[in-house]
């Protein structure tokens, strides 16, 4: 397995950039958000987020792709008592993993595309996405359900005419994302963060919201693919699963942990005529 071995500097790498930062910037966190990171992105930056399923990481040797998923990265490392979960005991595992599986069957995202459009024509997507454990979960508009290769929604041609328009928990129009972009800078961003999400296990309430993109098809006429991901936090939502660091709410998994997510939404063919 070498390619696991290769993996293995870069993930301490990512970790330990991000404890710097943790301790540099305590408003800098990945567990809360990018909250930073204003900007275009894609999946792969989510490094430390587990697969919900093996399909995303299909280029990969099917033992690769299944170590990334949440039912062994996450779940198993819970269940076995791995690293930071060796603390709790056998009931608060088995109580976790009920937690962190009621988040997951809870997270949805889910897009609207037109089958077809003329080149050059304005057009409307819509992301719907559901659940999380709060306090904010993560919209990206993509070209592919690759977690590793999918890229912006403008890399395959599309323009995003407009700022994305968010409409957050509370079914209200939601700036707090685009409100953070640096003087000057465009909010034609692909990357949504939405805000005010809260969701509680005990009565199964969870929080949804929706970002519509305005989209200028590509000039070149032929087949085109687009879909949306959800990065979503499962364990903040669980009394066992979080934990205060320095004051704030944390995954007990810790800040390099596995238990993020990515989830894609289906894939939408759209014919560029
Ligand atoms: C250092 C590891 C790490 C990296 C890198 C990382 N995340 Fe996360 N992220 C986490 C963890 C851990 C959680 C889960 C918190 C929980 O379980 O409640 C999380 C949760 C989230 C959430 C939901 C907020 C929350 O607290 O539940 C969003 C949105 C998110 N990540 C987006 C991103 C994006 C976008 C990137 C790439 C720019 C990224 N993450 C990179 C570790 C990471």
């Amino acid at each position: 397995m070498r390619a696991n071995i290769a993996l293995a500097p870069a993930c301490a790498a990512v970790a330990m950039a991000a404890l710097i930062a943790l301790t540099c910037q305590s408003a800098w966190a990945y567990p809360g958000g990018p909250l930073h990171d204003v900007t275009d992105a894609a999946p792969y930056c989510a490094g430390c987020h587990s697969s919900v399923g093996v399909e995303q990481l299909r280029e990969l040797p099917p033992e690769q792709a299944r170590q990334r998923t949440a039912i062994i990265a996450h779940i198993d490392a819970i269940k076995s008592g791995r690293g930071p979960y060796a603390k709790l005991n056998p009931q608060q595992r088995m109580e976790l993993i009920a937690d962190v599986e009621k988040v997951d069957a809870n997270s949805k995202i889910a897009i609207e595309v037109p089958q077809q459009v003329k080149a050059g024509e304005k057009f409307t997507v819509t992301a719907r996405a559901q659940g999380g454990s709060g306090p904010v979960f993560g919209i990206m508009l993509l070209d592919v359900d690759l977690r590793d290769q999918a890229r912006e929604i403008q890399g395959e041609g599309f323009q995003i005419a407009s700022p994305p328009k968010v409409i957050g928990p509370d079914g209200k129009p939601q700036d707090q994302w685009l409100g953070r972009r640096y003087d000057g800078l465009a909010h034609n961003l692909n990357f949504v963060v939405v805000f005010g999400v809260k969701t509680d296990l005990a009565t199964g309430k969870f929080s949804s919201a929706t970002v519509t993109y305005d989209l200028v098809a590509p000039s070149k006429p032929g087949k085109y693919t687009i879909c949306a991901a959800l990065m979503y936090g499962t364990e903040t939502a669980s009394p066992i699963g979080r934990v205060e660091v320095a004051g704030r709410p944390m995954p007990l998994g810790g800040f390099a942990g596995p238990s993020g997510r990515i989830l894609f939404s289906k894939v939408a063919d759209i014919q560029v005529r």
